[in-house]
């Protein structure tokens, strides 16, 4: 792998020219996605931003234009009419020497439109000569030119009775209280992860500390929570995060999480009181950093969108010098003890023609590049096979086992494996059994939606050119393909 000095990671980008080549050296991957976004050049990372402006769908993800790695980060703008085709727009947020609140990064953040302008609220990634981090929490305008306007002073700096990881702010509006919070992942003395809670009447100015958020039960729950948010959907309240270096079973050595609570928010005494457990959001082995579209009119669902990928891991385009992808767009509802998550309805824009299923002498059929497909099945054992050599061998194995009510994902049979410390196999109950598959494969991605929304794997996946046909077990189990068009365009914005 390749060794980065600090100075190639935080160099500051002067000059598209300056990554031309490297651009058109990552357009030649024959991993790159044909309808999930990724970066022009270099490491995505966390979507930020995400909200509905000026009739369109505008999102940001973290970029860092030298290379898989996570280095100065920018705020990359992207745009979309429909939230299945996007379009790359360019650089919105830039690191600058000279503000020095984030000269050594624009982090993650949330938007928040009022009227023909968005605010931007991130985080000002700064380092001073000692390499020591002082995070502050910072505030830019976006007018409809496009155009970003950071605000001269931050809005607040770091909390002395924290560490210096305290970042990523969500906005949220609360008009019965007249009012604004912005909440902040952050670690407290005793490492441990835990959120931070300002609060303003006004978006642009006043914000005091209210106080740290109260999580009974989750008082020692990782060591820093990343990317939190408090979600209101369908009357309950949904608290997600990031916690890191925690372990959780059946999820090998893997160390950093993305999941939720359900539970009550009381905003007078800042407490969340859970209702329920921790669960992941995704069961599969790369998402990390989801964000929820922050002003979705209706009050039963919500929109969201994570980074296909995870802090401290690496993956086979490293070598290509970018990586990251972003998920499809989700529709979460909340159903019982869990947060139902299903592809976009809107996604069926992307199908293109359903193709016939035909089976090769091994029972084996062809995947096309980009497609979507699913899989009806009656009560019963199932196992489904997806990037198998044309015999039927290797692949991802997609196992359902009825005597425990089990579905399995084991992605240990590609070619080219990756993370395998993080375990190569998730396990996830399926109390009624198995019913349905929903699957969307990409040119290096499959998301793997499980009875209608009851639970989802998503995985990157890097096949070979002979890994490319499916296989079921199941006789008289009902496959439906189409192929998928292209609904992200590679071009050179920046
Ligand atoms: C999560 C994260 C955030 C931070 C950003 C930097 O992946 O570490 O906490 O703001 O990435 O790119």
């Amino acid at each position: 792998m390749r060794e980065w000095t600090k100075e190639e990671r935080y160099r500051v980008l002067k000059d598209p020219q300056e990554i031309w080549e490297l651009y058109k050296q990552t357009k030649e991957s024959k991993y790159r996605q044909i309808f999930h976004n990724q970066p022009v050049t270099g490491l995505l990372n966390d979507p930020n931003g995400f909200v509905r402006f000026d009739n369109k769908w505008h999102l940001f993800y973290q970029w860092c234009p030298w290379g898989a790695v996570h280095g100065l980060k920018y705020w990359y703008h992207i745009v979309s009419k429909d939230l299945v085709t996007w379009e790359n727009i360019g650089v919105c947020l830039m690191p600058e020497e000279s503000y020095g609140y984030d000269n050594k990064g624009a982090y993650s953040g949330s938007a928040y439109p009022v009227g023909d302008k968005m605010y931007l609220y991130y985080t000002g990634n700064n380092r001073d000569e000692k390499w020591v981090r002082h995070p502050f929490t910072c505030l830019a305008r976006l007018g409809s030119d496009g155009w970003p306007e950071k605000y001269p002073l931050p809005l607040f700096g770091e909390h002395p009775d924290y560490t210096e990881h305290q970042r990523d702010p969500k906005i949220i509006a609360l008009p019965e209280q007249n009012c604004y919070y912005i909440i902040l992942g952050a670690q407290n003395k005793e490492k441990k992860g835990c959120i931070l809670i300002y609060k303003s009447k006004d978006l642009l100015h006043g914000w005091t500390f209210a106080g740290e958020l109260k999580v009974p039960g989750f008082e020692d729950f990782g060591s820093m929570w990343e990317c939190p948010s408090i979600e209101h959907i369908g009357g309950r309240d949904v608290l997600m995060f990031c916690p890191q270096n925690l372990k959780l079973p059946g999820r090998g050595d893997s160390i950093h999480h993305n999941g939720y609570i359900l539970g009550l928010m009381d905003w007078d005494t800042l407490t969340f009181v859970p209702s329920g457990d921790f669960h992941v959001l995704d069961f599969g082995f790369d998402s990390y950093a989801a964000a929820c579209a922050n002003n979705v009119e209706e009050e039963d669902k919500a929109i969201l969108i994570a980074w296909m990928g995870l802090p401290d891991a690496s993956y086979p385009t490293d070598e290509e010098d970018w990586s990251g992808c972003l998920t499809l767009p989700r529709e979460l509802t909340v159903r019982g003890r869990r947060l139902i998550q299903k592809p976009l309805p809107e996604l069926k824009k992307l199908r293109d023609e359903r193709i016939p299923v035909k089976e090769n002498e091994n029972g084996c059929i062809v995947i096309p590049g980009a497609s979507e497909i699913t899989l009806d099945v009656r009560p019963g054992d199932c196992e489904f096979a997806l990037f198998t050599n044309q015999a039927g061998e290797g692949g991802i194995r997609i196992v359902y086992d009825d005597a425990v009510k089990e579905i399995t994902v084991d992605k240990s049979g590609m070619k080219k494996r990756f993370n395998v410390s993080h375990g190569e196999s998730r396990t996830r109950p399926l109390p009624d059994g198995l019913t349905q598959l929903r699957i969307y494969i990409d040119r290096s991605s499959v998301e793997i939606f499980v009875n209608d929304g009851d639970a989802v794997f998503t995985s990157r996946v890097f096949p070979t050119e002979e890994e490319s046909y499916m296989k079921c077990n199941r006789g008289d189990a009902f496959i439906r393909i189409w192929t998928l068009k292209s609904a992200v365009k590679d071009e050179f914005l920046i």
